[in-house]
């Protein structure tokens, strides 16, 4: 898809309703991502997703993608330990969930790595820019803007043998030059319009992310303000007994 400039259509995903409907729409590529602590669990970032959890998610998402590419995200610490875990951990993810490819943060400290499990036998979609699981080391989730040491990033893991980037919070000038400087496709998320596909975190997109919300995200959908109303509605009609009706009994 590179090669022919068609563009890449990426979105998170972490249950069934979702990610088949997701399936439906023709997305290409369905990422569980580590998000789900954030936008799932209600945790305030991503770094207590457990590999267990990833399993849990990335099976569920797998059996109801019929099309759709499916990616599973290696959470923090499942990786960084020693090539040994990285590789178990990512074994683990593709053999007990029907996933075809796992993703990882970090760009060169973690080639090794990347290296390590793709010799596996195992695709690998590294991701760099602002790392989520680095937040405290970047002292928030902060654009990031050093176009050497990003650069330097992305030639890397793709000589480390990765499929695929995702290139996060970098301007858009810096993500066209890493676009074109390497061969494998770069999935952008708030990285401008040059990358070869784009990503986004599914609550983000319809409107169910209940936490901030980041100037790169386009709501397609108010789901939430849709869901409160209807909450609302039948909490009304229950203590006013207009629900059920007689069209609801037998
Ligand atoms: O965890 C995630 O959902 C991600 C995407 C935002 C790329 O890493």
């Amino acid at each position: 898809m590179k090669e022919n400039g068609e563009k890449i259509v990426a979105l998170t995903a972490y249950d069934y309703p979702f990610a088949t409907m997701a399936d439906e729409s023709g997305i290409h590529m369905l990422l569980v991502g580590d998000s789900l602590g954030m936008v799932f669990q209600g945790k305030e970032n991503t770094l207590p997703v457990t590999m267990d959890e990833m399993i849990y998610h990335t099976r569920i998402v797998a059996k109801a993608a019929k099309s759709a590419f499916v990616i599973g995200d290696m959470p923090f610490m499942s990786y960084q330990a020693s090539k040994q875990e990285a590789i178990r951990n990512a074994g683990r993810l593709i053999k007990e969930t029907g996933a075809e490819a796992v993703k990882l943060e970090g760009g060169v400290t973690v080639s090794k790595l990347i290296r390590a499990i793709s010799d596996a036998g195992i695709p690998v979609q590294a991701h760099i820019g602002l790392t989520p699981q680095a937040v405290h080391q970047m002292g928030g989730y902060k654009v990031q803007r050093d176009e050497e040491r990003l650069m330097a990033d992305a030639l890397e893991v793709q000589s480390a043998g990765a499929f695929s980037v995702v290139l996060e919070g970098i301007p858009t000038d810096i993500s066209k030059k890493i676009t074109d400087a390497i061969d494998i496709p770069t999935i952008g998320i708030g990285a401008g319009p040059h990358c070869d596909g784009q990503i986004l975190v599914l609550h983000d997109l319809i409107g169910l992310n209940l936490g901030h919300i980041a100037k790169f995200v386009k709501q397609y959908a108010t789901l939430g303000e849709d869901v409160r109303q209807a909450m609302k509605k039948y909490f009304k009609e229950v203590q006013a007994m207009k629900f059920p009706g007689k069209e609801y009994c037998y």
